[in-house]
């Protein structure tokens, strides 16, 4: 298979197209888990001002934790999804109150945590300490299905894990972080929902869509 070549090209091209984001620059995983929590459902553009602020009114999971939960909810207008905003707080007070103050360092005890999915998990324990679990998100769908020519139906529970599954074979154990961002950070700029530029694409060779003209019929999703 093309897995050397997808994942050293990824590899190659993130550094060199990456955009600067602030919680690329940390492996504290309160600032990650915030980040990650505010990006779902959100673009980077308008998930970004909400990322400051937060990170200026409580620059700890501790004053998070000690903040009204109105005063949450307040900083949260206008990226709704409000089940996100009590999620965030209800998880920052079980961080305090059930884990000392310190988020859980491994894929498996992040699941514990409120409001924390398979996709949260695998971003807080890659990029705070390294461990070796794929992300898989709107763009990794997207990037693998194109590229792999997988036509699992990312709607139902078994074609996420035949994502899963790929992703998780894919990731180096080097550079288990960097991968990750890479593989999202591909999905969001160059292998776009909308008319990528193929043209310009590293991955053009070996990506079974552009070989089958099945750019636009991937990722498949079936509509419930
Ligand atoms: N969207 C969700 N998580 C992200 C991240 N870590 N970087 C950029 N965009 C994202």
């Amino acid at each position: 298979m093309n897995f050397k070549h997808f994942t050293k090209v990824l590899l190659q091209w993130y550094p060199q197209n990456k955009r600067e984001l602030p919680w690329r620059n940390t492996q504290n995983p309160y600032i990650i888990w915030l980040s990650e929590i505010i990006l779902q459902q959100t673009r980077v553009a308008q998930g970004l001002p909400y990322f400051h602020n937060f990170l200026e009114k409580y620059p700890t999971v501790y004053d998070l934790a000690a903040a009204p939960t109105d005063d949450v909810l307040r900083m949260w207008q206008g990226l709704g999804y409000y089940s996100r905003a009590r999620n965030l707080h209800a998880c920052a007070r079980q961080i305090t109150q059930e884990f000392g103050g310190k988020f859980p360092d491994r894929y498996a005890s992040l699941l514990l945590l409120k409001g924390v999915g398979t996709y949260t998990a695998a971003a807080i324990a890659s990029f705070a300490y390294k461990e070796k679990v794929a992300v898989v998100d709107g763009n990794v769908f997207r990037v693998l299905s194109r590229y792999f020519g997988m036509t699992d139906d990312i709607s139902s529970p078994d074609g996420k894990k035949a994502f899963q599954s790929l992703a998780d074979k894919l990731i180096p154990k080097d550079v288990p972080d960097e991968f990750n961002q890479a593989i999202m950070e591909f999905g969001a700029l160059q292998c776009t929902p909308k008319n990528p530029d193929c043209t310009i694409c590293p991955l053009r060779q070996g990506c079974y869509a552009r070989q089958h003209e099945m750019i636009d019929m991937l990722p498949v999703k079936i509509k419930k």
